[in-house]
């Protein structure tokens, strides 16, 4: 999983800034607790990638692969303390991260939303924008710092705040699907679908507050499997991988 592609050099990106929406769920690898090592470094290895590339990078990381508020929940854990619990599990993800994208001559900067600079930097809007001019990849902790929003809902407001061009939202299948494929093995992929619909159906993409956003500043999302090897790439390269949600 960790081979270093040889890209045509003709080979353009479609796009300068993107936004990489990455679960914490997706740092767990095939468990659904912790960091999975390898899975990290595999995920290091598809973003060196497209780094290779000259784009800008931007990466909000999630949390729940360590802890999610809205199931702690149920074990009686008030919601609000359990996303700030939660926010802090995006921090030790978004350090792992840092370290291995850095092993590998990368060059990162990680800002957190809600202030704790013996560990990172604040987030400063402006200060990200010139980390990303200098080609380093920012990747943002922490989600947006309030409880009761997602890391979907950071990564649409990082991506607008920073003028992204597109927001990856990078999953375990293929893109979006009329119905779980998990599940139902049938379902249908969209190759490309309205926002409004994406509301209207109430297809599980993004949750709803994050794809307003985004419908209401049309910044395209693109959904895709990150297990597959070469996807990222892919998309950064405009080819058809996944689902684009846009108008
Ligand atoms: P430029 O000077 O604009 O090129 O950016 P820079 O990030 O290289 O410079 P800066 O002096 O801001 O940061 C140097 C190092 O310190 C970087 O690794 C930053 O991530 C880190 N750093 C900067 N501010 C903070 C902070 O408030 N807290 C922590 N923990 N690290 C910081």
């Amino acid at each position: 999983m960790n081979s270093v592609r040889r890209v045509n050099n003709l080979d353009t990106p479609k796009y300068k800034r993107v936004v990489l929406k990455l679960s914490g769920e997706s740092l767990a690898g095939d468990g659904e607790f912790g960091i999975d090592f390898k899975m990290l470094d595999y995920i290091a290895s598809e973003i060196e990638s497209i780094k290779r590339f000259n784009i800008e990078l931007a990466i909000v990381i999630g949390g729940g692969n360590i802890i999610r508020g809205a199931t702690i929940e149920k074990e009686g854990i008030k919601r609000a303390t359990g996303d700030y619990m939660g926010m802090l599990a995006t921090v030790i993800n978004a350090l792992a991260l840092q370290d291995v994208l850095e092993k590998r001559g990368i060059p990162t900067r990680v800002q957190t939303s809600i202030e704790m600079k013996a560990i990172a930097e604040p987030y400063i809007r402006r200060k990200a924008i010139r980390h990303l001019e200098k080609g380093r990849v920012v990747i943002f902790a922490g989600g947006t710092g309030n409880p009761y929003f997602t890391t979907d809902m950071a990564a649409a407001l990082r991506a607008l705040e920073i003028g992204a061009d597109v927001v990856l939202k990078a999953t375990k299948v293929d893109g979006v699907y009329e119905r779980d494929p998990v599940i139902f093995t049938d379902a249908l992929k969209f190759d490309t679908i309205r926002f409004i619909e994406v509301l209207n159906k109430d297809l599980k993409v993004m949750d709803a507050p994050a794809i307003s956003l985004c419908m209401e500043n049309s910044i395209p999302i693109i959904v895709f499997n990150l297990k597959k090897e070469g996807n990222i790439e892919k998309v950064i390269l405009g080819e058809k991988v996944g689902t684009l949600v846009e108008g």
